[in-house]
């Protein structure tokens, strides 16, 4: 699939196939936020109800859903990578459909998912133009009222602190990340945030995640909301 980050997308193939251990458990603000009682209204899911995570990373956020008896979806950035994900999901016995897609890419048709995830992948956007259109392609895939939950990276994180600033919005982050040069667009507001994801989303709920372990500061945006469309 060509798209504009394939150098980035190499090094994230890089990074996955070389790995011999991954994590299994799932993300612990996610999960909260799916089972507690945080949200003004929880995420309601019906037997097959459809579920996609975009850039889902080693799959590790699929478990939460197996009691709920979604049919679950997944992207990773290259066909090699999604293919070790697949692997790594079956021998795990977790039944996913993991395609080659990405934020501006996503390979089904519209009005497919009751809910979509974006869990730290939006920021490897690299101006509002691509935030937009990565935001368009989420909207289009998900159904009417269809349920998006998104996390990125917030002010206070060690990652957005250290980060040198290109352009408004736009951050290189140098030493700080695997991929050299890579480029991130980090919302430095709840304000901001909402006023961006107002043209795609209708009842947004803005939280904020802070964690210090042991001195690395992590900090997160965690957003649900509803299809506008
Ligand atoms: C920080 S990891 C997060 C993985 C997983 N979502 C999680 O929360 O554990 C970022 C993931 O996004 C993927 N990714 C990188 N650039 C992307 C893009 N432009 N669109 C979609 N996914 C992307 C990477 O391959 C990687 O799996």
């Amino acid at each position: 699939m060509f798209s504009k980050n394939e150098y980035e997308f190499r090094e994230w193939e890089k990074f996955f196939i070389n790995r011999k251990n991954f994590p299994k458990w799932p993300n612990e603000t996610l999960t909260r936020l799916i089972y507690g009682n945080f949200l003004r209204k929880k995420i309601k899911l019906k037997k097959n109800s459809t579920v996609l995570d975009i850039g889902c990373g080693f799959g590790n956020n699929f478990t939460i859903f197996k009691n709920f008896k979604s049919k679950l979806y997944g992207t990773e950035v290259t066909k090699k990578s999604a293919n070790k994900i697949k692997k790594i999901l079956k021998n795990n016995k977790i039944n996913a459909d993991i395609r080659e897609g990405n934020n501006q890419n996503l390979p089904f048709k519209r009005n497919y998912f009751d809910l979509v995830m974006s869990l730290n992948v939006i920021q490897y956007e690299r101006s509002l133009h691509d935030i937009n259109l990565a935001f368009q392609e989420y909207s289009r895939v998900l159904k009417t009222n269809g349920d998006i939950i998104l996390i990125t990276v917030a002010p206070k994180h060690y990652s957005y602190k250290n980060a040198i600033k290109v352009s408004k919005n736009v951050y290189s982050l140098k030493k700080w990340h695997f991929i050299k040069d890579q480029i991130f667009f980090y919302f430095d507001s709840k304000i901001y945030l909402k006023s961006v994801l107002k043209k795609h989303f209708k009842n947004i709920e803005i939280g904020i995640s802070f964690e210090n372990l042991m001195g690395t500061e992590l900090e997160y945006f965690l957003v649900r909301a509803k299809n506008k469309k």
